[in-house]
């Protein structure tokens, strides 16, 4: 990649977050200057001498960026081919596609805002299938494997495959940039891991929780003890219900009959404050889902874990923002949880989420990894070999 190509780094997000991500690259990157900023997509001018690397790039982490890569200029025009033409004979990408080519193709629209949450939009839109394809029929011999591909948005690209992106701003106005897919949602388009939604959910809540179980990789076994605060209507109770966990779901309000009569669920129709700590003895994961501010659900998820007794070993929390400027105080709210013995905490704004983060917490990293042995020793046909001890407190599952 030429030095000049190398030398901006493009972000998109939830159109509307965009100062929360000019803060969160202000904190951790000072010296990065903002260079263009549109709803859901932005651009910084990195300082350093040397070109970015775009491994390393990819191991980084903002929480509000929904994808990010090396930003390599943009086409504008009225016609599609012509445009999808255009993008090959850009420099840095002819750069590009000669020196090792690309693994993959992403397009995608930023995520616009919507005024109901349950709203949300794909970010690969039809557009975004068209000019893939576009692109796709147009790729140089370098790069042909890419014309016998399926699109982007059906499968995830290859581990550490180099893709090029292509943000759509306007039918007329494609940015270009590049990333390699190293982690687990830098493999699909605009960092939208494919989740399903299926007919039974009775809630957008269920891919939400798809989303953050994929993205985090959280060692949820089958059989395992769930409670959920903030349960109704119980969309992200049944994605748990349908991996085999145990789920005691926490809501002063109704619950879908649906739910209610699966045998793994029970509903304790309550406000989290007013459960007896009895209830979450054997409690391994924690889910809080509640529509209050980001201070008040700490504050009640942390009178359960912090109770004696109990061992929960890792959580998938919502923090919602009234507002984006509410997302500053982030730094604080993790490091809350961290607090309470949590020394794995990771935030991501999720893209089937609204105003909000999903923030992940388990005891120890060390957690991460037992989940993937155990499931690649389940694969090898051996029985689940926990490493870590047991609880001896736990009791049965409960109807
Ligand atoms: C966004 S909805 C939850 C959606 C749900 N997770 C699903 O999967 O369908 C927020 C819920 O939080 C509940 N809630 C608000 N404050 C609560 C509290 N203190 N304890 C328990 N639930 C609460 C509300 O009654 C509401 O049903």
């Amino acid at each position: 990649m030429s030095k000049e190509a190398a030398q901006f780094v493009f972000m998109t997000c939830r159109a509307g977050a965009e100062g929360a991500v000019k803060e969160e690259v202000a904190r951790s990157e000072p010296a990065w200057r903002l260079s263009f900023s549109r709803p859901g997509f932005l651009t910084f001018k990195h300082a350093g001498d040397r070109p970015l690397d775009d491994r390393q790039l990819a191991e980084r982490h903002w929480t509000f960026a929904h994808a990010h890569g090396v930003s390599l200029g943009r086409v504008t025009g009225e016609k599609l081919e012509v445009l999808a033409a255009d993008v090959w004979r850009h420099d840095a990408v002819a750069h590009l596609a000669d020196e090792g080519g690309f693994a993959d193709i992403h397009v995608w629209q930023p995520a616009q805002p919507t005024l109901v949450e349950a709203d949300d939009e794909d970010l690969v839109t039809p557009l975004c299938q068209e000019i893939e394809a576009a692109l796709r029929m147009a790729a140089p011999e370098s790069c042909g494997k890419l014309r016998l591909m399926l699109s982007a948005s059906k499968r995830p690209t290859r581990h550490n495959g180099r893709v090029l992106d292509i943000v759509v701003l306007s039918p007329g106005e494609w940015w270009i940039g590049s990333h390699r897919a190293v982690r687990r949602h830098e493999r699909w388009s605009g960092g939208a891991i494919h989740v399903s939604l299926p007919p039974h959910a009775v809630s957008r809540a269920y891919a939400k929780m798809e989303e953050a179980l994929a993205w985090s990789d959280l060692p949820l076994a089958a059989e395992d003890e769930c409670v959920e605060i903030g349960c109704a209507p119980g969309g992200a109770s049944q994605a748990l219900l349908d991996r085999g966990l145990f789920v005691t779901g926490i809501d002063p309000a109704d619950v879908d009959p649906s739910v209610l009569a699966h045998p793994r669920f029970r509903h304790l129709k309550k406000r989290g404050k007013d459960v007896r700590r009895k209830e979450f003895e054997g409690v391994r994961w924690l889910v809080a889902d509640m529509n209050i501010a980001p201070e008040a659900t700490l504050e009640e998820t942390e009178s359960i874990v912090q109770h004696p007794g109990l061992a929960i070993r890792g959580m998938v929390i919502t923090l919602k923002f009234s507002d984006w400027k509410q997302a500053a105080r982030l730094p604080e709210l993790v490091a809350r949880v961290r607090g309470w013995g949590y020394r794995d905490v990771r935030t991501r704004q999720l893209t089937t989420g609204g105003q909000e983060v999903c923030l992940i917490a388990l005891r120890r990293k060390a957690l991460r990894r037992v989940g993937t042995l155990s499931r690649k020793r389940r694969r090898r046909g051996r029985v689940e070999n926990r490493t870590d001890t047991p609880h001896t407190s736990l009791p049965g599952p409960h109807y």
